[in-house]
């Protein structure tokens, strides 16, 4: 018998969602587990969110609007560009690979960095795409580097900034060199999943460097700030040519109506918004400065999470430790970064116990 699937598709490590905090409460005995592991918001959802999602459940026997067109009309607005330059996917995730899917030739590949968001790897192996995954350069991408390997194969360009799972970030002089002179049918992907929870003054907004390269798309994502992780709902931002091809490719009811309708209400609930960005930007200082304070190594991040080098202790070995204790963290993968975890920023009390979990494990 033949291979089922192609060899970039047997090539892939299956994306290991983890067990369910229900599912590791009742495991492990435990009455309450802090999830700093997956980078989703610690606070609970808008107000304003719950409201319209209640208002709209006598929705449910409908299709939804396949079109988003309120919901695109709102973003649009406040992101200060046209309607038909935003198109909206199933999470930020399906955005990713509805670019893949749209514009990969046969014969193209990706460069991207490592380590960073898996899923660019994952879908362009999906895809048959070959990758090339270079080295971050003092936990940054090396935007010169990645440059270098261009070549008329190179179809994509996938940048996360801020980067996961390290927070750090590409400033904006380093972008406007990075694009100047790319060819044009390289497709530049901006990934800014983390953008409203930066401080940095020299931090770029890719929506201000469209005009630098054709082809560059900004995904943004209403799972981290807006607290609507569970929804799914992304979008991504381009000129119009490339949001009209990947809207002939989209699936049309690919964001549902309680999604769009929550979506559209947090962003106008300003008040959500910025309290959760100054709580997080309070809590990251904390939380950096008490894991450091126990003598880790923090890179400083402009995200939701932190990057913790545990100084030669064993990754998993801590990690089940601090589960034990009602701890959920993310240990990197050791091919990555040998000894280290990556922390989501939690509330004040939580961030307090990640850290007394931390000296009590690592006996610090
Ligand atoms: C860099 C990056 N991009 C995108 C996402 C996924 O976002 P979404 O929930 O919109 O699919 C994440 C989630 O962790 C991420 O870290």
């Amino acid at each position: 018998m033949g291979k089922l699937v192609t060899v970039s598709i047997e090539s892939i490590v299956p994306y290991n969602p983890g067990k369910t905090t229900e599912e590791l409460k009742s495991e492990l005995g435990l009455e309450k587990i802090i999830r700093a592991c997956a980078n989703e918001t610690f606070l609970p959802p808008s107000e304003k969110a719950i409201e319209a999602v209640v208002a709209n459940l006598d929705q449910l026997p409908i299709y939804p609007d396949g079109g988003a067109s309120n919901l695109r009309n709102k973003i649009a607005q406040k992101m200060n560009v046209d309607a038909d330059e935003v198109v909206l996917g199933n999470g930020s995730n399906e955005l990713i690979e509805l670019i893949v899917r749209t514009f990969a030739r046969p014969a193209d590949e990706i460069i991207t960095s490592i380590p960073s968001f898996v899923v660019y790897k994952h879908i362009a192996l999906a895809h048959g795409l070959k990758v090339h995954e270079l080295p971050l350069k003092n936990q940054k991408f090396d935007l010169a580097a990645m440059k270098a390997k261009i070549t008329p194969q190179s179809r994509f360009i996938f940048i996360a900034n801020p980067n996961n799972p390290t927070g750090t970030y590409i400033t904006n002089r380093e972008l406007e060199e990075f694009l100047t002179d790319l060819p044009e049918d390289l497709i530049v992907v901006l990934d800014e999943a983390y953008i409203e929870y930066v401080d940095a003054d020299d931090f770029p907004n890719s929506l201000d460097y469209r005009n630098q390269h054709q082809n560059l798309i900004t995904l943004r994502t209403f799972s981290k700030i807006y607290g609507l992780a569970a929804l799914r709902v992304g979008y991504a931002i381009a000129q119009k040519n490339i949001i009209n091809y990947l809207g002939r490719v989209r699936a049309v009811f690919n964001v549902n109506s309680l999604a769009q309708v929550a979506a559209e209400a947090v962003l106008d609930d300003r008040e959500y918004i910025q309290n959760s960005k100054n709580l997080l930007l309070q809590n990251r200082k904390q939380l950096s400065e008490g894991l450091s304070s126990l003598g880790l190594t923090i890179t400083p991040s402009q995200a939701n999470f932190v990057l913790v080098d545990l100084m030669g202790a064993d990754t998993l070995e801590t990690q089940k430790e601090l589960l034990k204790r009602g701890v959920f963290v993310a240990p990197m993968p050791t091919s990555w970064l040998p000894h280290h975890h990556r922390v989501s920023v939690c509330s004040f009390e939580d961030n307090m116990e990640i850290i007394s979990a931390y000296k009590e494990v690592l006996k610090l």
